[in-house]
């Protein structure tokens, strides 16, 4: 018997060039999994186009009378979808920790920065005003605190004199679809889990973020090892 595909749920505000990236990665049978759902706070979403009507699920945040109430609603969508993995690619509301704790360990954020650096918004505008020589992306597990779970992978690109932030968003976001993949690929096949505040990869905790080399695949900066 053919194992079942893992359930992969995306939750998008924006255009969705993440989410695109995992169903091309999908088509091209480079990643083992199924997009189950595409859930968006903004109706309007380019995202939500990229997959099929029965496939979207949107509601406005701003119609709810509160966060916990959307997020009552977003989370019975998500769970009827039937979920292995949760994926946070540009969403752009905060999640309420009922959210996060029903989900918990197996969601799963893009965030466009090196964390712990510049969690929030804004980061290659705050990278470039600090005067960093590097920036880049981070796949972490969410915890009910912004952008502060422990962190999967990073990738690393350079800052160049005379960089905008959408120059530097523009390379950052050429790191960041490989990056995601590459960590989704462990989290389909059964490899990442998370336990407590640590990272496990093959059962053995992860000291440091594994990284993302020039050829897409993840090292352990810590045993060299490749993922
Ligand atoms: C990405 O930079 C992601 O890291 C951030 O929002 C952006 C979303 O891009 N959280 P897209 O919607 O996947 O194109």
């Amino acid at each position: 018997m053919p194992q079942p595909l893992p359930r992969i749920a995306v939750l998008a505000s924006g255009r969705g060039s993440n989410l695109q990236a995992v169903l091309d990665a999908i088509a091209a049978g480079s990643l083992a999994g199924e997009v189950v759902g595409v859930f968006s706070d903004k109706p309007g979403a380019a995202a939500l186009q990229r997959v099929a009507p029965p496939l979207r699920w949107s509601a406005a945040a701003k119609a709810y009378p509160s966060r916990e109430a959307f997020d009552a609603d977003l989370a019975e969508a998500v769970a009827a979808a039937r979920p292995d993995w949760i994926l946070c690619a540009g969403y752009l509301r905060i999640l309420g920790d009922a959210f996060v704790e029903r989900f918990r360990g197996r969601t799963i954020n893009i965030h466009p920065s090196l964390l712990p650096k510049y969690r929030g918004l804004h980061t290659h505008a705050r990278a470039l005003e600090a005067g960093d020589g590097e920036h880049g992306a981070s796949v972490h597990f969410v915890i009910p605190e912004l952008d502060a779970g422990t962190v999967i992978a990073q990738a690393v690109v350079p800052v160049h004199t005379g960089d905008t932030p959408e120059l530097l968003a523009e390379r950052v976001l050429g790191v960041e679809h490989p990056l995601l993949l590459a960590v989704m690929r462990l989290a389909t096949s059964g490899r990442l889990a998370e336990h407590g505040a640590t990272v496990q990869v093959d059962g053995h905790p992860l000291f440091t973020p594994l990284r993302l080399d020039c050829a897409g695949r993840l090292t352990d900066p810590a045993g060299g090892a490749t993922a």
